[in-house]
C-alpha cells in the first residue's frame, strides 16, 4: 500500500499507509488527519482540501485540472506553486512516499 506524510503546521508528521485509489482527502479523513475540511466530499467544488505537496515530488502528479487551478485562486490561505487539493490527487504506488504540508487554515 502506499504511504502519504501529512506534515501539520507545527511540524507533527502523520504516516499512513492508505489503498491505492482513494485520494489525498479520503485518505485523510480515514486516517482523522486534522487540517483538511473537505466540504465539498471530493467534488472539486470547495477549495478546503488545500494542500501543499514537496516540491520535489510535485512533478510525479498529473497536472492539475482547470477546475482545480480555478479553485486554488479562492484557498484560504496563501497559494503557492506546489498547492494542489487533496481530492483531486488519487494515490497510486508510483506516489509512494508522498509529502503533502497542510496550510494553517481551509476556511
Ligand atoms: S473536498 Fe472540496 S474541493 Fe476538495
Amino acid at each position: 500500500m502506499p504511504r502519504i506524510v501529512y506534515v501539520q503546521p507545527d511540524g507533527a508528521r502523520d504516516e499512513c499507509d492508505v489503498e491505492a485509489g482513494i485520494n489525498l482527502m479520503q485518505a485523510a479523513a480515514v486516517h482523522a488527519i486534522e487540517g483538511i475540511v473537505g466540504e465539498c466530499g471530493g467534488n472539486c467544488m470547495c477549495a478546503t482540501c488545500h494542500v501543499y505537496v514537496d516540491p520535489h515530488q510535485i512533478d510525479l502528479l498529473p497536472a492539475r485540472s482547470e477546475a482545480e487551478d480555478a479553485l486554488l485562486d479562492g484557498v484560504a490561505a496563501e497559494r503557492r506553486a506546489n498547492s494542489r487539493l487533496a481530492c483531486q490527487i488519487n494515490m497510486q504506488p508510483a506516489l509512494d512516499g508522498l509529502i503533502v504540508r497542510l496550510p494553517d487554515r481551509q476556511i
